[in-house]
């Protein structure tokens, strides 16, 4: 049994019979990238294990490299070696920094660029020009760096040019980890102190890390603030397997008749774990164990088997504790009974595609009763699937949201551009067919 891609990169989804075994999945793609940039800024050799080999992460390990850090990464082993020069140790890069689909690089990156005392350009792919960056210029540029669109008006490609920061306390519009984190990373070399306030709180991978590698820094509610440093020492990190990735698994486990599936270590920190709490408010079976603390980061063994489900209202602060998750999440209530509403969720729509969009438009097109709304969408319930034509807008969450969606739909689905995965999942597909055995 094999997924077939055509020379269009078209793949045929298979059709599940039942899905049983255990898996790990590929590690945390915030620790990841989070690790690559504090490991480059602090004193020492960082090693990093469990190192997620998606095209992203690699990315933000070429543009470090740029600015004449060394990286060793193994990518047999997922072991990475990073060979700080400390916090003011970056070089100008010689070319513009790609950062390929990557706006966790864009944005964090963007942070620690806005006080360095050279200047840098910032590009990346179609995606990546579309999405929004003055949400990260806004704040840097109250701190005293200059950023200057090179196309269009916030977005990228930007020049950032470096220099002098100050301390601010903003009051972000969004529940975003990515703004959050750019400020509190220029914070490090700012004057004074440098906090964050967010309508809700988002994940808060950057505070754990930083606190590991001996920033000064205090979280209070949906307030971060950090206070300047001298140096950052090297750490060992270890990275757990990544929720969001775990996420398609989870729902194929709930949704396939007569399966089980355990996956080992994934990372459950509580500002992540929301589809564990969706899951449950659904009528989910999922049992965590072996639950323990990593590098300062819960992990558990997540099983999940089959349920049958119904719909439920997911709004207001746990949307930030999910967002990647909601097209998986859309997908699972359209195999529950009743209805789902999903609301206050409009950040999807600046996520690496238009989410609202490209989910309302496939889930219909499987013959799902859905509405898309200005913050999310109401999908109605418990209908069977059938085959249809992905248009994945080349978003890795939807290629891998419709392969478990297509394992259970009459008649074939098809994935277009289906290898987007490896963005996040390179070996999606080959870990979904080991559970069909
Ligand atoms: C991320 C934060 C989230 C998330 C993204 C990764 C991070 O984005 O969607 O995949 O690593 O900080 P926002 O900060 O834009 O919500």
């Amino acid at each position: 049994m094999k997924y077939m891609t055509d020379k269009e990169a078209i793949m045929k989804a298979i059709h599940f019979k039942n899905l049983k075994g255990e898996l790990t999945v590929p590690g945390d793609k915030s620790i990841s990238h989070r690790s690559v940039m504090l490991g480059a800024l602090a004193k020492g050799t960082t090693e990093v294990t469990g190192f997620l080999q998606g095209a992203d992460c690699l990315s933000s390990i070429s543009c470090f490299q740029k600015m004449g850090v060394e990286i060793e990464n193994n990518k047999e082993t997922n072991v990475v070696h990073i060979h700080g020069n400390g916090l003011h140790g970056l070089k100008a890069p010689s070319s513009v920094l790609d950062v390929g689909n990557s706006g966790t690089t864009t944005r964090l990156m963007s942070g620690i660029l806005a006080a360095q005392p050279f200047s840098s350009t910032i590009d990346g792919d179609a995606s990546i020009r579309k999405r929004p960056m003055g949400r990260i210029m806004t704040p840097l540029r109250e701190m005293g760096a200059d950023f200057q669109s090179l196309q269009t008006e916030q977005c990228a490609p930007f020049t950032i040019s470096g220099g002098h920061l100050h301390g601010i306390h903003y009051y972000s519009p969004v529940a975003s980890a990515q703004v959050k984190s750019a400020i509190l990373l220029a914070g490090l070399y700012a004057e004074g102190n440098t906090s964050v306030t967010e309508p809700y709180l988002s994940r808060n991978h950057t505070e754990l890390m930083l606190k590991a590698f001996g920033a000064e820094i205090k979280s209070d509610g949906t307030t971060a603030s950090v206070f300047p440093v001298s140096e950052l020492t090297a750490q060992h990190i270890s990275v757990p397997g990544d929720i969001s990735s775990a996420a398609y698994f989870i729902v194929a486990g709930l949704v396939t008749p007569h399966s089980e599936i355990t996956i080992r270590n994934v990372g459950i920190n509580p500002t992540r774990d929301g589809i564990l709490t969706v899951c449950e408010n659904m009528g989910a079976n999922v049992r965590l164990s072996n639950i323990k603390e990593d590098t300062g980061e819960l992990v558990a063994d997540i099983t999940v088997s089959t349920s049958s489900l119904h719909g439920c209202t997911i709004e207001g602060d746990i949307i930030p504790k999910l967002i990647d998750e909601i097209p998986i999440i859309a997908v699972m209530a359209a195999f529950a009974e009743g209805t789902t509403i999903i609301k206050d969720a409009q950040e999807l729509k600046v996520k690496e595609s238009n989410r609202i969009d490209v989910m309302v438009k496939n889930l219909s097109s499987m013959g799902v009763e859905i509405e898309g709304t200005d913050d999310g969408m109401i999908i109605h319930g418990g209908r069977p699937l059938h085959g249809t034509s992905i248009d994945t807008r080349s978003d890795h969450r939807i290629a891998m949201s419709f392969a478990i969606a297509g394992g259970l739909t009459e008649g074939d689905t098809e994935i277009a551009d289906a290898e987007c995965v490896n963005i996040s999942y390179p070996d999606f597909y080959t870990d979904l067919q080991q559970l069909m055995k």
